[in-house]
């Protein structure tokens, strides 16, 4: 199953959620752009040499380790979430030769019992035959203010105004981007969760994959 949708929408925390509940695998491809645009980075790679940073990618040796990622050997689970990071990642994400160069990668995660993908566009590019597509959206200011809200948790301090203009550049380069831009794939789900707590989004994902997939609830006692 799929689940897409802009930064901030509460992909990640949903599909890890609903991955615990199903016992299947997952997929954050957004951490696979945002290990390019770290390695690229640390190599003093310019992100605009479309040619360096795809190259980058196509070499790129990351691992992902009980919930770590590693780059070159090296713990980069915090590295890769800042702003910044962020950021880089979305630059070199709207590179074409940058997204063929992962799409394998991200393809043989596909394995049994079942994998929640989240990204930009997993159901439309990356697994358009999933079973269940999803679409998680929320406004942009309700957006900022759950990273707000986040990075305030984690004692950081960020401009909330500044924070908005970050997500609404973002959002534009990644719903205009050429190739594989953030549009619902046309089967997906789509679910605002502007006004809807995680709970009930959880909920909604699960019953959508157990109506498609009734061996899963069944395992769940569903
Ligand atoms: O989801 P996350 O915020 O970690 O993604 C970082 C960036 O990577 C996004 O802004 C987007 O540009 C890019 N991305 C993408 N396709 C995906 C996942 C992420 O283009 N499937």
């Amino acid at each position: 199953m799929t689940i897409d949708g802009p930064s901030g929408s509460g992909k990640g925390t949903v599909a890890a959620r609903v991955t615990q509940a199903l016992g299947w695998h997952i997929l954050d491809s957004g951490a696979l752009y945002r290990l390019v645009g770290l390695a690229a980075q640390r190599a003093g790679v310019d992100l605009c040499d479309t040619t360096a940073v795809a190259e980058t990618a196509r070499t790129l040796t990351a691992k992902f380790v009980d919930g770590k990622i590693f780059l070159d050997g090296e713990d980069v689970s915090l590295a890769i979430r800042t702003e910044t990071a962020g950021n880089n990642a979305s630059k070199v994400a709207a590179i074409p030769e940058v997204r063929s160069a992962l799409l394998d990668w991200q393809r043989n995660y596909a394995r049994l019992p079942g994998l929640v993908a989240d990204g930009r566009d997993m159901g439309t590019v990356v697994f358009p035959d999933a079973g269940v597509k999803i679409f998680l959206d929320a406004s942009a200011d309700e957006r900022a203010r759950r990273r707000y809200k986040q990075l305030k948790d984690k004692g950081i301090d960020v401009n909330l105004l500044g924070l908005i203009a970050e997500i609404e550049e973002r959002d534009h380069r990644d719903r205009n981007r050429s190739v594989a831009p953030l549009v619902p794939a046309q089967d997906a789900q789509i679910i605002d969760s502007t006004q809807l707590d995680v709970d009930t989004v959880v909920d909604r994902v699960l019953q959508a994959v157990y109506e498609a997939y009734p061996e899963a609830g069944l395992k769940n006692g569903i």
